[in-house]
């Protein structure tokens, strides 16, 4: 049955990640630990990043919340439900932009909501709020080919906006783009998601962008390269309030110290 008339907002999930390990299968025989005894908790609406040395097991502890990749060890539950597969309630984002060349931006965009046989008001009504949000009304029927990476990065977050999702999981979105643009991306995402209120797990390299968007920081370390598999390192909250100030003494101050917890973990794992 299509839905009727407008369509409540889904409200932001919890995540409850417990003892989470992934073993993948390797040709020499013996699996390798990717990832063990990850605890992870994330109240509904809070914005998580992320950050640890290449190969800790950040992609993969987001493959397995997007269903994308099933755990070896543990449990992991969103929403109180536990994740068997992909569903577009959990929104992701990539570096590459994964759009659908031969749709245009606001097709592309419409895309979720048109498979969900939402009705055609309510189709409409979204494209264009989240067309408004990313700022891309005027570039509405080009073609991904025709954008630049950030304008295609910002139809990618407006497609998994129309979703409405309850989870956002966000695996290095801006790692591709050039410095100015990904610092007003940065800004976008931070206003939406305070306008939004859902749940979000980025991960990111530049520990910069951590601080500024997150509520909390968790530095995983550890990986195959290593000798010990990824896990969680540390949680440190960033007690900073919206329009963050990357030049303010507790910013750097924050940075500074994360950024520590990182080095130490990738050369002493
Ligand atoms: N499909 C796979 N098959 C075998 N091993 C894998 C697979 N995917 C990941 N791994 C291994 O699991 C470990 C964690 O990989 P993952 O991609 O989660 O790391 P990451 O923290 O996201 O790294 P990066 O910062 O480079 O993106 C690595 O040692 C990697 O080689
Ligand atoms: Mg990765």
């Amino acid at each position: 049955m299509p839905h009727i008339g407008t369509v409540r907002p889904r409200q932001p999930a919890d995540v409850r990640v417990r003892s989470l390990g992934k073993e993948y299968p390797s040709r020499s025989g013996a699996p390798v630990a990717a990832m063990a005894d990850v605890d992870l908790e994330i109240p509904a609406g809070e914005f998580v990043c992320v950050v640890g040395a290449s190969g800790c097991g950040k992609s993969t502890l987001l493959r397995i919340l997007a269903g994308f990749e099933h755990a070896t060890a543990g449990s992991v539950e969103v929403g109180g439900l536990p994740v068997t597969g992909p569903d577009p309630e959990r929104g992701v984002v990539f570096q590459d932009y994964g759009l659908f060349p031969w749709l245009s931006v606001r097709e592309n965009i419409a895309y979720g909501p048109r498979q969900a046989r939402l009705q055609r008001p309510v189709v409409q009504e979204r494209t264009d709020r989240f067309l408004d949000a990313v700022g891309l009304t005027r570039f509405a029927d080009r073609f991904p080919s025709e954008l630049s990476g950030g304008m295609q990065q910002r139809v990618a977050i407006a497609r998994v906006l129309a979703n409405d999702p309850s989870l956002l999981l966000m695996d290095e979105p801006f790692g591709a783009l050039d410095a100015l643009t990904r610092s007003s991306l940065q800004g976008e995402l931070s206003r939406i998601h305070r306008e939004t209120g859902t749940t979000v797990l980025f991960i990111t390299h530049s520990i910069e962008e951590a601080v500024y968007l997150a509520d909390r920081v968790v530095v995983m370390a550890g990986g195959a390269a290593h000798g010990v598999p990824g896990h969680v390192r540390e949680e440190i909250r960033i007690p900073l309030g919206p329009d963050r100030d990357v030049t303010s003494a507790e910013f750097n101050a924050l940075k500074r110290r994360i950024s520590a917890l990182v080095h130490q973990e990738a050369t002493a794992a």
